[in-house]
């Protein structure tokens, strides 16, 4: 029997396509290992997004060439459809390249392989049926993927997505929501859509769905308790969807909402399509809603050209929104993006000063919001048992852990009576970045 291994780096994406990646090749009678030295055929899953994540890449190859005789390496994701086939040159132990749209494809590209090609590249956009996936293996049991909408028509100054996953396709409505009705009927509870942009999701098929309209549908899918969506791009935003989320608790009240910025002048700068206006009526549509919507955001600081002043506008937009969690980054240069050919870059202690006075800021809101928590009581899902902490690990609907004791199940033997399951958390201690509490055993 053949094995395989495989490595993931990246976002969510990243993560579910290696998912659908190793249904197919269970589906073709490989065997997993979890040592690639063991391995007949070795993939590695890349991400680009930012240079550091890239230079890992080849870092990681090189190591593989030690124990290269005999195995056949791939390299698929955003790296891949990045470099194509300068891989080889750099990795000549290296023998598939393979972009996200071409995963379909894999089984006969690895017959390819098999029957004496050198090199096999797959790295074209055109494959239509990239979302019908029959073999997804997940890796969570309780919550699952589904792939809404692929590539990005945004231009955003610094971004490479666009360039590695292509232009904007939609899945269809059917599909999506006869998915999340399998995932239901096989055990799953929450649902996570995915796209690199969920808001501009337009149903290509007759129903024409937008993007609200598909999140209350599969609100309603039997089964399903809770729905999450990730990501979201400001501009196609709309005040429909806090309304879904208001109509229905299995909408789950979290939004990620990345800003990046909080000065006009670099929005504009990296083509952001917005203004600190715009971006804050969203958030008061969010505040004004019924439902206490949990709101997180992606920061870059050093764009090239961002003063002090730029700078303190971000600092100000935090205070502004009191996100409940961010992500922050350094800029980092990519290939083919607009940003490369604007001047002022920020020298990388600057970008690293700035980092670490953003993070501080933060850390200061989540540390005063989840004192406010205390003494709230959550509906929290299981998602397993601290061994270390002696704490069930759990996430409430506004996506924060929330690690908890149980009067009645005290110990790790009760683990599959627990995980999966949805229990009332009394919160009795908070953190900067998370929260702990104890299941009120009573009533469930
Ligand atoms: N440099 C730094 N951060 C970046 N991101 C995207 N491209 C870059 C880049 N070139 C960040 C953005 C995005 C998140 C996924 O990664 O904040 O929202
Ligand atoms: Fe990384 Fe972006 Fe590709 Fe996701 S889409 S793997 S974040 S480069």
């Amino acid at each position: 029997m053949k094995t395989f291994y495989i490595e993931t780096f990246g976002c969510q994406m990243n993560a579910h396509d290696s998912e659908k990646v190793v249904g197919s090749l269970l589906s073709q009678g490989y065997s997993r290992v979890d040592q690639w030295e063991t391995a007949d055929l070795i993939l590695y899953n890349t991400c680009s997004i930012r240079d550091k994540a890239e230079q890992k890449v080849f870092h990681r190859l090189d190591q593989f060439k030690r124990n290269a005789q005999g195995k056949v390496f791939g390299v698929l994701g955003c790296v891949a459809q990045q470099e194509g086939a300068k891989i080889f040159e750099r990795a000549p132990h290296v023998s598939l390249v393979a972009g996200s749209a071409s995963y379909a494809k894999l089984p006969q590209m690895l017959v390819q392989l098999e029957s004496g090609n050198r090199r096999v590249t797959g790295l074209d956009f055109d494959a239509s049926d990239a979302f019908e996936t029959p073999y997804t293996k997940r890796d969570n049991p309780h919550r699952a993927y589904i792939t809404i909408i692929e590539g990005c028509d945004k231009a955003c100054a610094y971004c490479v997505v666009p360039f590695t996953r292509g232009p904007e396709r939609s899945r269809t409505s059917e599909s999506i929501l006869n998915e999340a009705g399998e995932l239901a009927r096989m055990g799953y509870s929450e649902i996570q859509l995915l796209g690199q942009n969920v808001n501009s999701y337009r149903d290509p098929s007759a129903a024409g769905l937008d993007f609200a309209r598909l999140l209350r549908a599969v609100g309603e899918v039997d089964g399903i308790r809770r729905v999450r969506f990730t990501t979201s791009h400001p501009r196609d935003f709309v005040q429909d969807i806090v309304d879904a989320i208001d109509e229905n608790p299995y909408l789950c009240n979290h939004v990620h909402l990345p800003v990046q910025s909080g000065s006009d002048r670099i929005l504009s700068r990296m083509q952001r399509l917005y203004t600190r206006a715009e971006y804050m009526r969203r958030i008061e549509w969010m505040k004004k809603a019924r439902r206490p919507i949990a709101i997180s955001t992606d920061i870059i600081v050093g764009f090239p050209g961002e003063t002090e002043e730029d700078f303190q506008q971000t600092l100000s937009l935090l205070d502004a929104v009191e996100y409940d969690s961010i992500f922050g980054f350094k800029y980092s240069k990519r290939p083919n993006t607009a940003a490369l050919a604007l001047e002022d870059h920020i020298p990388e202690e600057e970008k690293s000063r700035r980092l670490s006075i953003v993070f501080e800021r933060q850390r200061a809101v989540q540390i005063r919001r989840h004192s406010e928590l205390v003494g709230a009581v959550e509906e929290t899902l299981v998602e397993g048992y601290n061994q270390a902490t002696g704490q069930w690990i759990g996430r409430t609907s506004q996506n924060r852990t929330l690690n908890f004791v149980h009067p009645r199940f005290p110990r790790p033997q009760a683990a599959e009576t627990l995980a999966g399951s949805y229990l009332e958390v009394r919160v009795t201690r908070s953190g900067p970045n998370s929260l702990a509490g104890e299941a009120i055993a009573g009533i469930q």
